[in-house]
């Protein structure tokens, strides 16, 4: 049922965000339906994390168990993870298998979520089971619509959702497409727990001007400043954004006045491998930041690639999944090259273990911030695409999503 969300949004628009956003039990359950459970297509994950009929995996949209499988017929089905008989998860972890038996009372399901067998439907020795007008046929799980883009494989719940590319945009569409150019090759994932509300980090994922004064690393060995050639994407309905920059470019200007906390002139690497990277893609863009809303992320900074995951986990805490990938073709240099700029970005990365602490830093504050908002005015009003990171276009852009999806 939806009911009406009762809230005030400031009358300045999408420059301010009322902290009660990130802090009400009552949105946090709209969320589910307006948006998790409504037409966006959630990340579920790489199709080649799903090479062989019979693989399946454990993820979520939003805080809701899901499985997403490949069936033997080589498609690829996901569906609510949920036992009908009464709830149990049925999977915790990837497995292959040409069924899906749940662990409570062993009720079985095919690899689209059919319902094909209950334990002791007929009882034993004539007596208990199930009663005779019980039938199995035409049970089966909650099933998500699915979609495959560039090995990327989505989820969506409702009828209603644009096709991916509609939704995605032009400009989001071909940058992914930019980097899922060929053949992936899995290299490892981590997960991390923030411990903010979930739209406290996709608000940090699409504000690009934080990175080079947040994150010393970056501004101090030179491999993000706001004095390189870049920009921000905004897609048409804001949800969806790219920030990139190409380290080559950097002019300096304005960092040698300036008094950041974040620029150390006088550190140096022992090592400057890791501060390497080759051009792969030919266009000399080292840093693109990429989000599909609500919760989907895939970064290439210098030769680290990744996708990542937003799974809110309660009003204030948000699983973080991260999912490292290197190319099939790639040589034993770039291997090696990748696996040490893994260094630089994951929970404990030297250019992004400042946001799980910096979302927090914004969470611990909220109890004192209702009523009150946030100020998100840099690069303007709107949420247009501009050819500067000083702005907060992007953000603007996810809260103009947000709003739409919520009704408010
Ligand atoms: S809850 Fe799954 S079989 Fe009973
Ligand atoms: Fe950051």
């Amino acid at each position: 049922m939806r009911n009406d969300l009762t809230l005030d949004w400031p009358k300045e628009g999408l420059r301010r965000v009322p902290y009660e956003i990130y802090a009400r039990d009552d949105v946090y359950a709209q969320e589910r339906e307006r948006i998790f459970e409504g037409p966006v297509w959630n990340f579920l994950c790489l199709e080649v994390e799903l090479p062989s009929p019979g693989d399946y995996r454990a993820t979520f949209v939003g805080d809701m168990p899901v499985i997403v499988a490949r069936n033997r017929d080589g498609t690829i089905h996901a569906f609510e993870n949920r036992c009908l008989h009464r709830g149990a998860m049925l999977c915790l972890k990837p497995g292959s298998s040409k069924e899906i038996t749940c662990v409570y009372h062993n009720w079985t399901y095919d690899l689209t979520g059919k319902l094909t067998g209950v334990a002791f439907q007929r009882g034993v020795n004539g007596k208990g089971g199930m009663p005779p007008d019980f039938s199995i046929a035409g049970r089966h799980l909650r099933a998500l619509h699915v979609t495959i883009f560039a090995g990327l494989v989505f989820g969506t719940f409702s009828d209603d959702t644009p096709p991916i590319e509609a939704y995605l945009g032009p400009e989001i569409s071909m940058r992914i497409r930019r980097v899922m150019a060929k053949p992936i090759k899995l290299m490892g994932g981590v997960s991390q727990y923030l411990h903010s509300n979930w739209k406290i980090y996709a608000d940090n994922l699409r504000d690009s001007y934080h990175a080079s004064l947040l994150h010393m690393f970056f501004t101090t060995f030179k491999l993000n400043r706001l004095s390189m050639q870049g920009g921000i994407i905004v897609s048409e309905n804001g949800g969806n954004h790219v920030s990139y920059s190409k380290m080559a470019t950097d002019t300096n200007v304005d960092y040698d006045t300036a008094t950041l906390r974040a620029k150390q002139e006088d550190f140096g690497l022992e090592d400057q491998t890791m501060l390497a990277g080759r051009d792969e893609f030919g266009d000399g863009i080292t840093l693109q930041i990429l989000t599909v809303f609500p919760g989907f992320i895939m970064h290439q900074i210098q030769n680290s690639l990744a996708v990542r995951q937003i799974l809110p986990k309660g009003v204030d805490e948000t699983e973080l999944n991260w999912t490292y990938f290197g190319f099939d073709d790639d040589d034993a240099a770039m291997r090696d090259l990748r696996l040490r700029q893994t260094n630089l970005v994951g929970p404990g990365g030297y250019i992004s273990m400042e946001d799980g602490a910096v979302v927090n830093f914004v969470q611990r504050t909220l109890p004192g911030g209702m009523g009150d908002a946030s100020i998100v005015e840099m690069g303007g009003a709107g949420t247009a695409s501009q050819d500067t990171r000083v702005t907060e276009s992007a953000v603007r852009g996810f809260w103009r999503t947000y709003r739409d999806r919520m009704g408010i």
